[in-house]
This record gives C-alpha cells, structure tokens and sequence, in this order.
C-alpha cells in the first residue's frame, strides 16, 4: 500500500505536436508488397506523420512544450529541469533536450536525455516523480520526441509500416497535499536477456561508423515481431496490475487507460488480459502509428483535449518497449 507523502506531483500541462506530412496505407502500398488491408487487420494503423528535413526530434519535442507549458500557463523559465525521451537523437551529442531548451528560452533548466525506447516517457514521468515528490524541483518537464522514420529500412515491410513521428509532452508541478493526487505512482522494469527483440545494431560506440554498416542497414531498426507481441501482451498485463495494487486499486477503479500504441492488436489483448473494457482504452494509432517514446504523452494529450479523461479521473499508463523495458503509472487527475 502507498504511503502518502507531503508532496503530490500534479501534472500542470500536456501538449503534443505531430509532422503535418502524412504517410497513408495507400501510399506505402506504391512503394511496398504491402496492402491496406493487412496494415489495419493486423496494427489497427492507417496513417502516421513523416518529420520534413528540417524538422528532428527537438524541434518537434520543443512544439509540443510550447504546447505544454502554455496549456500549464507557465514560462520557459519556470521550468527546473527538461527531461527528454528519445531513440533517435538529433545528434549523439549533446542532449536533444539541451537543444529542446535552447529552442524554448528554458535558461533555468537543467535538460538530459534518457533512452528507453518506446517506455521511455513512463521512465522519464519516473524520474521527474522523485525529483517533484522529494520536494527538489518545482516544475519538472517530461517530453518524449521521436523521428522514427529516420530509421526505418523502407524496404522492410515487417516495420517501416509500423512506426511514425511526433512529440508529446507533460509537465509535471509540486503541489503541497497529504491527499495523494497526481502521479501516485510509478513502475519500471528492464529484461537486457531480450535486447535483441528491437535493436538498432548500428551503434557507433561497438564499431566505428563504416560503409558494409550502412550497406546492411545496420542504422536502421531490426525487430522480432511475434516475441515483442507476447512480450508486449504479457507484461504491459502484469505491470498494470503491480500498479493497481501498489495503490489500493483495482481494475475497476480505472477511468481510463492510456497504453502504448504499437499495435492494436496488444492493446485489444491487454484489455481481455485485464478484463477492462476496450472502450476505457484510449486508442489513436489509426492517425499516428507507433511513435515510440512519444506515443504515451500524444495519446494523454488526446484524451485529455477530447474530454475522455475527466478532473478527479484515475488513469494508467502502460507500456513496453525496446531493451526490453515496461512499465505503468498511475494518475489521478
Ligand atoms: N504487409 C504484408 N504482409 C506482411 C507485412 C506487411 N506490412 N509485414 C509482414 N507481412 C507478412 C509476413 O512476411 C508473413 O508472411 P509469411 O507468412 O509469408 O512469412 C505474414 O505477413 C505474417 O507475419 P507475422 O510477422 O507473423 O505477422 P504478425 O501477425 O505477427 O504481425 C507485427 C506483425 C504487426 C509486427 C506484430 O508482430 C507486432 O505488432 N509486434 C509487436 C510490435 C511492438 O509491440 N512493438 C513495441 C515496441 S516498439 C519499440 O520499442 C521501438
């Protein structure tokens, strides 16, 4: 059971911001042996949006904290520390979130990155939690910010149809309570024994960036479908429950879910694993498709700005990713 503590972290402010371009079913259906048909059967997608040249993993990231902080009523200076979650950096160094910064005016905040593929936003939310809750920081600001379409082999179906572009963001406030409300808590889980289940081999810190790399697409996203679905199924289920139960709940007191969205089909899975309506899920991947790490805060986004989430709302996050990496958190609006 949680024990309460003095300082809640309120989530003050979401935003989001996605590519305008659009990559349509139909349209990879000209360039691959693929078919609508099969895309939206077996992933539930239809479209996802595509990062123009200029456009990379801060500038998304810093449009979606502009969002966030206006829909906050905060300034860039009131931000204490900027956590960016990100797989495709704009550079591997600095930080993308030291660029984020740079774009936005935030001079007072520290900024890093960290890197837990598609859970990484619930990692960061993680982070920003304990600093919040410790009462060290004020405002803690949690984006996560992908240009997947970087790299993707366009040539291999089985995952450039899957995955797509965008930002999301949350800003998190430390609000003086004993009541718990806000973040009431989080999880996290990492398996490296299944590293290889999603892997960009061609990290240049193994070898040195050479030609046969980039002949075989080393750069580019190599994944083991069906194990990171039952994988995906089995502990974004497991994590839930962890979740529910560390705080006295169960699933009968979630308003609304917000999961990752990878695939329909997991999230259909997970909500018969859970026995939780699908109708409490809230599900986009038809419009955006898998935009990795920040799929979980353009979807809390979504719900809030549609009215699916509700002030005094339970909601829980759930999500796995690459590494392998899962984990949940729990959020009373
Ligand atoms: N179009 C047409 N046919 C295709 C396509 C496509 N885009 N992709 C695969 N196929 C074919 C395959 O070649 C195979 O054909 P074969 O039987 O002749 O060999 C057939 O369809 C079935 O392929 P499977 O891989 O068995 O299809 P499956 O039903 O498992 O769906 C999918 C594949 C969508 C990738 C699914 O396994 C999945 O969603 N996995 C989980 C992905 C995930 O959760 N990722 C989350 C983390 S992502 C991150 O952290 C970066």
């Amino acid at each position: 059971m949680k024990k309460s503590s003095y300082y809640q972290a309120k989530i003050a402010g979401t935003g989001m911001y996605l590519p305008e371009k659009i990559l349509t079913n139909a349209d990879l259906e000209k360039t691959l042996d693929t078919s609508d048909e099969w895309i939206q059967t077996r992933t539930g997608i239809q479209e996802r949006r595509i990062a123009q040249k200029d456009e990379a993993s801060s500038t998304l990231g810093a449009n979606a904290a502009k969002n966030a902080l206006n829909d906050a009523g905060l300034t860039p200076e009131d931000l204490d520390l900027i956590i960016v979650c990100t797989s495709t950096p704009d550079v591997l160094y600095p930080s993308t979130a030291c660029f984020v910064q740079k774009i936005i005016g935030a001079s007072r905040a520290a900024a890093y990155d960290i890197s837990a593929v598609c859970s990484g936003f619930v990692f960061g939310l993680s982070i920003a939690e304990q600093f919040v809750k410790s009462g060290r920081y004020e405002h803690v600001m949690v984006i996560g910010a992908e240009v997947n379409s970087r790299i993707m082999d366009w040539t291999d179906r089985k995952t450039c149809v899957l995955f797509g572009d965008g930002a999301g963001a949350a800003i998190l406030k430390r609000v003086e309570s004993s009541e718990p409300s806000g973040i009431l808590s989080t999880h996290i889980h990492s398996d490296g024994n299944h590293s290889d289940f999603l892997i960009v081999p061609g990290g240049i810190g193994r070898e040195p960036v050479n030609n046969d790399a980039v002949d075989n697409k080393m750069y580019c996203l190599k994944m083991a479908g069906q194990s990171t679905f039952k994988m995906a199924v089995k502990r974004m289920s497991e994590v839930s429950v962890e979740c529910l139960e560390y705080n006295g709940l169960t699933t009968e007191d979630v308003d609304v879910v917000v999961p990752h969205q990878a695939n329909r089909r997991i999230i259909e899975t997970v909500s018969q694993k859970l026995n939780v309506p699908l109708d409490k899920f809230f599900i986009n991947i038809h419009k955006y498709g898998n935009t990795s790490a920040a799929s979980i805060p353009i979807a809390l986004h979504e719900a809030r700005e549609s009215g699916k989430i509700q002030q005094g709302n339970l909601s829980l996050l759930t999500v796995l990713g690459a590494g392998l990496t899962w984990g949940a958190a729990a959020i009373r609006w």
